[in-house]
């Protein structure tokens, strides 16, 4: 508690370039955890002309599984800049969520001579084959935000910690709600993400270990009846499949006029289908909705009343431990890592970097995104 305390002070006091460092360093001693700020200038310090050494004639495969949503640009352009300000060379693909696309994309990574590849998977299942000739090549692996199931190629995991996004977003409809003192009922629907994206199923089960005691007590009702991953799962993350989801949902199960009084989105991508879906199909109390990834279209409808809360995940954080894996990787030293428990792809567990998700809302968005400069005023406007 006294450490959160301490990182929201440090990250109003000084901006986002220590939050990265107070945030991410558990276990790292703070030499080797250079800040965002280091790593963007490519900078003047001994650490980062150690780094350039490192990578020079060196090229790094970045495949990002989409442009549609407005994370993965950002971690895409992140990672680029990043990494080129290292010093490496970058080949940055997005793949449109298509898998073959993925897979091709990788195997011309391969084959154009990347001495890495930082792999965020549209589908954690289906990268085996072409990471078995990455493996043969001697190419280390890092799976970004996403882990890659069932190879034993992938070598490290950076990601926000997957679990504790659920939780917040679970603890907050349990507390907005006042569940605890609350007579109740209310009713709960639920909406997570794509069953392919190992992901989805840690924030449906940070959230539901939180709701589920309230669901089983009776206190939140589910009128849909749809509850368990495989119900309340969105192809693809789509806004456009949560949002016609939430159609279905709502014409069978509250156009009697009763209130929807929370709905457990698992990121902003679905919220706003959701949000959609209410503006037009729904007359009762605006509900609680969580999400995921502060996109600016959701703080547009957080600052609107339209949502209720998102996590912040600042993929400039991310980028940057990726950067000093690769870095690791590439000069033979040890990369940072501050879980080794929790990731197993299935055929062991993978060494990990967990970035904190940082909670946001009405309250704190200004702080977190705009002074920290993520996004300007104008992009809010
Ligand atoms: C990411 C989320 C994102 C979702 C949809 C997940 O794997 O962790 O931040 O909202 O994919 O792109």
């Amino acid at each position: 508690m006294k450490k959160k305390l301490l990182c929201l002070v440090l990250t109003a006091a000084v901006g986002m370039t220590m939050f990265a460092a107070c945030t991410s360093s558990e276990n790292i001693p703070e030499t080797s955890a250079p800040t965002t700020a280091a790593a963007n200038n490519g900078g003047d310090t001994g650490e980062s002309k150690d780094t350039e050494a490192v990578a020079v004639g060196k090229k790094v495969g970045v495949s990002m599984p989409t442009k549609d949503l407005q994370r993965w640009n950002q971690d895409g352009s992140n990672m680029e800049e990043q990494l080129k300000a290292a010093g490496y060379e970058v080949d940055l693909q997005f793949a449109s969520n298509d898998v073959a696309t993925q897979v091709s994309q990788i195997e011309a990574m391969i084959n154009g001579g990347c001495d890495v590849l930082v792999i965020a998977a549209i589908e954690g299942d289906s990268l085996g084959t072409v990471l078995a000739t990455a493996k043969e090549q001697n190419i280390p692996v890092i799976a970004y935000d996403r882990l890659i199931m069932n190879t034993d190629a992938v070598s490290y995991y950076a990601t926000f910690d997957n679990l504790m996004v659920g939780t917040k977003q679970g603890e907050y409809i349990r507390d907005a709600l006042d569940l605890d003192n609350a007579a109740g009922p209310f009713n709960l629907e639920i909406t997570t993400g794509d069953p392919g994206d190992n992901n989805a199923k840690y924030f449906y089960q940070g959230a539901m270990d939180v709701l589920q005691p309230y669901i089983d007590s009776g206190k939140l009702v589910v009128k849909s009846g749809q509850i368990e991953f495989d119900k309340v799962a969105t192809d693809a993350w789509s806004t456009e499949n949560a949002q016609n989801r939430a159609d279905t949902i709502i014409a069978a199960n509250y156009s009697d006029g009763s209130n929807i009084d929370a709905w457990l989105c698992s990121n902003d991508s679905t919220a706003y289908g959701v949000a959609n879906s209410l503006t037009v199909n729904y007359s009762g109390n605006w509900p609680i909705i969580t999400g995921q990834d502060c996109d600016i279209l959701n703080v547009k409808n957080m600052i609107d009343g339209k949502q209720s809360m998102s996590i912040f995940k600042d993929t400039r954080t991310l980028a940057s431990k990726v950067v000093e894996m690769v870095n690791a990787i590439l000069s033979g030293s040890e990369p940072p890592i501050n879980d080794t428990s929790s990731y197993d792809n299935g055929t062991g567990i993978i060494p990990s970097f967990l970035c904190e998700p940082v909670f946001a809302d009405i309250n704190n968005y200004q702080e977190l995104l705009i002074d920290s400069g993520y996004y300007t005023e104008a992009d809010l406007a």
